[in-house]
């Protein structure tokens, strides 16, 4: 298990310029903060964008407690967690996949979510926690991160970009009944 602690500098925060990061797997006990957690960075991501009713549809199909509890308990996937002075900010879970043909990279495992809390945007956390995802991977056998990134998401996709991850297709993602492009990035775990 790694985790990692370290002081984050808070940029433009002159009173409180540094604050203590975690980033730790999670258990099956993290399952309802994290359904809340990530049902709500969720929405504030893509809420704009889509309708109500498919963001409904969704999120009741992939963010409950006993869902999140499922996932966590199952061994094939990994889940870390970021926190901040004891608090989430963060989260990415892993997968096996199955990749899709344009990833390419010797054993491949997905990044399936990878979600920063608003505030701590641009503060570094989301590289941090790039690390660890990667470091979690290696350690886990995988030679090779994917992911798909909605094609109207520029923030993430600049982000991933600076990770090192280069597009290497697309694949379709449903939210609720609408078909949207992703595009796929890759990049080894080193
Ligand atoms: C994606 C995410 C993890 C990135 O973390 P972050 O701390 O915001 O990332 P950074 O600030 O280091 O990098 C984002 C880059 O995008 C740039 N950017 C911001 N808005 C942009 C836009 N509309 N178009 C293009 N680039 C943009 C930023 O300037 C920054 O680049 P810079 O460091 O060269 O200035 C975080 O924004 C997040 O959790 N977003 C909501 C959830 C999400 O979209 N997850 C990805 C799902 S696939």
């Amino acid at each position: 298990m790694v985790v990692r602690q370290w002081h984050l500098d808070v940029r433009g925060a002159r009173s409180r310029p540094r604050v203590s990061a975690v980033i730790r797997p999670a258990g099956v006990p993290d399952a309802p903060w994290l359904a809340d957690l990530a049902e709500r960075t969720f929405r504030e991501t893509y809420t704009a964008y889509n309708t109500p009713e498919n963001m409904a549809r969704y999120v009741a199909a992939h963010f409950a407690p006993e869902l999140q509890a499922a996932e966590l308990a199952d061994p094939r996937y990994l889940t870390l967690v970021a926190e901040i002075e004891g608090r989430p900010a963060g989260y990415t879970q892993l997968g096996p996949g199955p990749a899709p043909l344009c990833v390419t990279g010797p054993e491949a495992m997905e990044i399936i979510r990878f979600y920063v809390d608003r505030p701590w945007h641009g503060q570094g956390l989301a590289h941090e926690l790039m690390r660890a995802a990667a470091a979690h991977a290696r350690a886990a056998g995988a030679r090779t991160l994917w992911l798909g990134v909605w094609e109207r998401n520029p923030r993430a996709i600049a982000f991933y970009r600076k990770c090192g991850f280069t597009e290497v297709g697309t694949q379709t993602f449903l939210l609720g009944d609408d078909h949207q492009r992703d595009l796929v990035l890759e990049r080894p775990t080193t």
